[in-house]
């Protein structure tokens, strides 16, 4: 039988397993919330291995199970894992690792998860009475519901004391009830909830024969966050993607390949009109050979002297589909060097010629732009009116520049 609450969005969720007896119950949680078509890890504390192990978690859940950062591959997946999570709910959450929460340990694989993770959690206490009421307990509860964590309170009845009162763990159905409804609320009420984006991302390659290329050093990091981003804000995203590393591909987001100019240019014109928001964050390669030899270019007797490559202007994707869905919300991106003055008048030049609704102009030079330094983008509209300027990091950036973007679709719809 389809669930009624099934209706809920896919989402990655870990559930992490404290030490109490109550984790009995946990298997069928995981059960329920797999079946409501969530995507389920497990990361059990290693004393809670003592009430479930982790045979029973393993035969459960697609994904392998850890309980230590020194296990395997576990240290190294965990940030990876607590960075793609949508939820985490710890169930049951024992009095040691709520105080373990608060204080933000990380002496254990669940720990150090939580610790790494951004997602909203839901922490789901199970213990004694007089813990639950313990003065401790009770001020650790209200420091981590200050910090937006989600609890939800132990019910009242009989526990494993032989004694009756509050601290039961509510029934897995009744969690991944409140579960569901938290994620289905969390969604509805994002502001690009209902909206198509799609970002291009990457660089281009321009083939020069069947082994070389011109390219270009764009990791497409940025239009990862930001294809990240514009999903965290409820977009339906599509991000079209030039040569990034599979490991930045962000989750839950359509990957289209466009591997050079002209099929970028190709493929989004024919798409685009199924979308509200473009982004472009491509590096496009302005050029490309204007043969493709079919064979590898040889050393020879006939270019002992050099070669020459001739090069042809490739389409210009954003220009091209400003011009071509004129009524599409788009972003462009401007790379500039220089000093702050040359890069605002060359940026502001470029949202001119373009007619993007929208331009970041991001600095670059040999401490900005690159890898994970810190970075300033400063978004002019189509006249190159300056409208606000962000620093921080690729990631903050991008949420930044999205939460904008969100604003502004939503006032340009109104
Ligand atoms: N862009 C594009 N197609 C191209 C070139 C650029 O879609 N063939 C997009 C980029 O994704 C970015 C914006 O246009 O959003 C500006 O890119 P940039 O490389 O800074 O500009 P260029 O047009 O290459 O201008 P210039 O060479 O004068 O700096």
């Amino acid at each position: 039988m389809v669930s009624p609450l099934a209706a809920a969005p896919p989402q990655r969720i870990i559930i992490g397993i404290g030490a109490g007896i109550a984790a009995y119950k946990i298997p069928y949680l995981a059960r329920r919330l797999i079946k409501d078509g969530h995507d389920v890890r497990i990361i059990p504390t290693p004393a809670s291995l003592e009430f479930v192990g982790k045979t029973t978690w393993s035969a459960l859940s697609d994904y392998p199970v850890y309980s230590d950062v020194f296990e395997a591959d576990a240290g190294v997946d965990h940030v990876e894992a607590a960075r793609q999570a949508d939820l985490i709910i710890v169930a049951p959450a024992t009095a040691d690792l709520i105080a373990r929460m608060r204080a933000g340990r990380a002496d254990d694989l669940l720990t150090t998860t939580l610790l790494a993770a951004t997602c909203p959690v839901v922490v789901v206490p199970a213990m004694h009475t007089a813990m639950w009421e313990h003065p401790a307990t009770k001020d650790n509860i209200s420091m981590l519901r200050s910090r937006g964590i989600v609890v939800i309170e132990p019910v009242e009845g009989d526990l494993s004391s032989g004694d009756t009162g509050r601290g039961r763990l509510p029934e897995p159905d009744d969690i991944a009830t409140a579960i569901n409804d938290l994620l289905r609320t969390e969604v509805t009420q994002l502001p690009l909830n209902g909206t198509r984006a799609f970002v291009t991302a990457g660089g281009t390659h321009e083939a020069i024969d069947p082994v070389r290329f011109i390219g270009n050093r764009s990791s497409g990091r940025q239009g990862c966050e930001i294809a990240a981003a514009l999903r965290d804000l409820g977009a339906d995203v599509t991000l079209f993607a030039a040569h990034i590393d599979p490991e930045l591909l962000p989750s839950r987001v359509r990957i289209v390949e466009t591997p050079t100019a002209q099929i970028m240019c190709e493929t989004v014109l024919h798409e685009a009109q199924a979308f509200h928001i473009g982004v472009f964050v491509a590096a496009v390669a302005d050029f490309r050979p204007r043969e493709v030899a079919d064979q590898k270019i040889k050393k020879s007797t006939e270019n002992e002297g050099g070669l020459t490559l001739e090069l042809v202007r490739n389409p210009d994707v954003l220009a091209s589909t400003v011009e071509t869905y004129p009524e599409l919300f788009t972003v462009g991106f401007a790379a500039e060097t220089g000093n702050t003055e040359d890069v605002l008048r060359a940026g502001r030049d470029k949202a001119r010629r373009k007619g993007a609704t929208l331009l970041a102009i991001n600095r670059v030079g040999a401490q900005e732009g690159f890898g994970n330094v810190d970075n300033e983008l400063t978004v002019v509209d189509h006249s190159g009116q300056v409208l606000t300027t962000f620093a921080g990091s690729k990631h903050d950036l991008a949420r930044s520049l999205c939460e904008m973007i969100a604003d502004y679709y939503r006032r340009s719809r109104e």
